[in-house]
């Protein structure tokens, strides 16, 4: 319906999870999917942009037709995103970036022994903050996905990472967030309008994000 309005466009989408290694054989990571990500590249393939899709480990296929870049660290989709993002006009930061990293990985599988255990964490690059300092006239979409606090949460980071609009995800509503197919979001641009969405697919609210993008293009 919305045929080739992207066409000529450049979009970068980073989605999934990443994965923080322990040990050779352990993880710290999150239960996304990769569904929304990968929904928002397809619309945009389908709408004629050119698209580059950054993924962490996810058990679903890329859309054909995008350039599938597959990182496993948080650190490791920093590198990739930096090192690229110059040649978008648009930015959609979808992954569910882990927050904290190991300070040490184990090179050796870690024994068993007393009742605790303590991992040191320490902090993983903030992607989209970061890209917020340097996108200049670039578009860069967050989303903040949250079980408390909806619309503050979600209005303090489109603020402090310097997006243009935040997509506010309720992961508590039955119908919204990880792992299942639909989608209940608020749609947050930095003027302070906000258009709150029904439960919609991924697809559906793919589009919609993808629609609210151009029209701030436009201006
Ligand atoms: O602060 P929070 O993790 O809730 O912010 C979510 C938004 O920031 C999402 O758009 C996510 O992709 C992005 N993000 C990122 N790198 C991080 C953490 C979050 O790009 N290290």
């Amino acid at each position: 319906k919305r045929s080739s309005d992207y066409e000529g466009l450049k979009i970068l989408v980073t989605a999934g999870p990443t994965r923080e290694p322990i040990d050779p054989v352990r993880y710290i990571s999150n239960h996304s999917s990769g569904k929304m990500g990968y929904a928002v590249a397809k619309a945009a393939l389908d709408r004629g942009a050119a698209v580059k899709l950054v993924t962490g480990p996810v058990n679903i296929t890329p859309p054909t037709g995008a350039e599938t870049i597959c990182v496993t660290s948080a650190v490791d989709m920093y590198n990739e995103v930096m090192k690229s993002y110059e040649s978008f006009d648009i930015l959609v930061m979808v992954a569910a970036v882990a927050d904290y990293r190991c300070v040490t990985v184990s090179e050796k599988k870690i024994k068993k022994s007393g009742e605790n255990l303590t991992l040191e964490l320490v902090k993983n690059p903030d992607i989209a903050a970061e890209l917020g300092k340097v996108k200049g006239h670039r578009i860069m979409i967050g989303f903040s996905a949250e079980t408390d606090n909806l619309l503050d949460n979600a209005a303090s980071k489109l603020a402090s990472k310097n997006m243009d609009m935040v997509v506010a995800n309720d992961v508590t509503l039955e119908g919204a967030g990880f792992g299942v197919d639909t989608n209940i979001v608020k749609l947050i641009k930095r003027d302070g309008s906000r258009i709150d969405l029904p439960v919609m697919s991924k697809e559906d609210v793919a589009h919609r994000i993808l629609d609210e993008v151009l029209s701030i293009r436009n201006g």
